[in-house]
């Protein structure tokens, strides 16, 4: 079978997925006897190209104006673009607006209006409008998937929708920011607040600008995601109860280390009534809760469900390649006709 995509965004994420397909396309024919072809890719900044007869990846992803591979007629903007591409899925990675989820979210919408799947790694669109593109992707028999957005590549989306059916999720307990979990690991261990900060920018794990992280906003939006993907919840990002770390001190994380226990920017969705609530918080966590046993960048999460009482999910090492393998998983279940609704 032969399924054609379309790349929005190509920037650290959708050119290791380039990488990623090229590795594993053996592989997926001889397993799922499916052929995936890049029949167009778009930028903001470095050009857009089509090619319906598939374009050249090892080009694609050496040279600087993607026009140069460009077979068609010119192309105006992104939503052009989608409307032009002959792809069975899009696979969105773009910039993501954190108070408006957009313009990812319109992107997919669009997308899924002229009957293309959608791959998204995109926190916008499932933060956003959960609900509306899933209703969208259904009456369209279309796929909408998600994986990546919450602990990159880790299976935990796959895992509500094919393994945790006709259950009642009661309550999502997580660390689910890795920037903080860090910051909060060295102010543990004796680094003030500014070199933690520094240390996080160093290796990588904090923006310039940390603040979406530092007050909770990414934190905010993953719980979201979770209380609309698990809990079949409508929130949005600032309905979320949220308190960052911006005015925990390095005293503060010591003194909880002292007593046994790990200071973690703690995300919860849970029922009260009919209703699902959502609240981040700095919280100085028991050594038997397993969510204090996550150090450093990793995250996870704990389930509480009607019938299985706990579970727990870890992971670590997130970064482009493994969120690229998250989306080649959601593109591969499309291909074998998996829907997420
Ligand atoms: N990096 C990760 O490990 C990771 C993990 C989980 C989720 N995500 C999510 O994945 C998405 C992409 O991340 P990334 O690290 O790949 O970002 P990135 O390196 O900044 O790449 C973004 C890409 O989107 C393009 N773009 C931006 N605005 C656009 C627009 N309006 N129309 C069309 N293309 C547009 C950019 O074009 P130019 O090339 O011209 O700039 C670039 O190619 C983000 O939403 C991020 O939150 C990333």
């Amino acid at each position: 079978m032969h399924i054609k995509l379309g790349l929005i965004g190509f920037g650290n994420v959708l050119r290791a997925f380039a990488e990623l397909l090229q590795f594993k396309a053996p592989i997926i024919e001889r397993d799922y006897d499916i052929q995936f072809s890049v029949v167009g890719i778009s930028t903001h900044s470095h050009g857009t190209a089509i090619d319906p007869n598939g374009l050249d990846l090892r080009a694609a992803l050496t040279i600087e104006a993607l026009g140069e591979l460009h077979h068609g007629e010119p192309l105006f903007d992104t939503f052009d673009f989608i409307e032009k591409c002959p792809a069975d899925v899009m696979l969105e990675a773009t910039w993501l607006d954190p108070k408006t989820g957009q313009p990812a979210t319109d992107y997919v919408g669009a997308s899924l209006e002229m009957g293309k799947h959608v791959v998204t790694a995109n926190k916008g669109p499932v933060a956003f409008a959960h609900s509306e593109l899933t209703r969208l992707a259904r009456e369209r028999n279309l796929g909408f998937f998600y994986e990546s957005t919450v602990m990159d590549g880790v299976p935990i989306h796959s895992m509500r929708r094919e393994g945790l059916l006709a259950v009642d999720v009661l309550k999502i307990r997580g660390v689910l920011n890795s920037t903080t979990n860090y910051i909060l690991t060295r102010l543990q261990q004796g680094i003030s607040m500014e070199e933690a900060i520094r240390d996080a920018q160093n290796i990588g794990v904090a923006e310039t600008d940390p603040s979406n992280d530092i007050d909770g906003w990414d934190a905010s939006i993953k719980i979201a995601i979770l209380a609309n993907t698990f809990m079949d919840a409508d929130l949005r990002p600032i309905d979320v109860e949220r308190t960052g770390i911006r005015n925990v001190t390095m005293e503060q994380a010591q003194a909880a280390h002292r007593v046994g226990k790990g200071l973690k920017l703690l995300c919860e969705a849970y029922r009260e009534g009919s209703e699902v609530k959502a609240r981040v918080q700095p919280m100085p966590l028991d050594s038997s809760d397993p969510l204090s046993l996550l150090e450093g960048t990793n995250t996870g999460f704990v389930v509480v469900t009607d019938i299985l009482n706990r579970i727990v999910v870890m992971g670590g090492d997130s970064g482009p390649d493994t969120t690229a393998y998250g989306m080649l998983v959601d593109a591969i279940n499309i291909a074998r006709g998996r829907r997420s609704w």
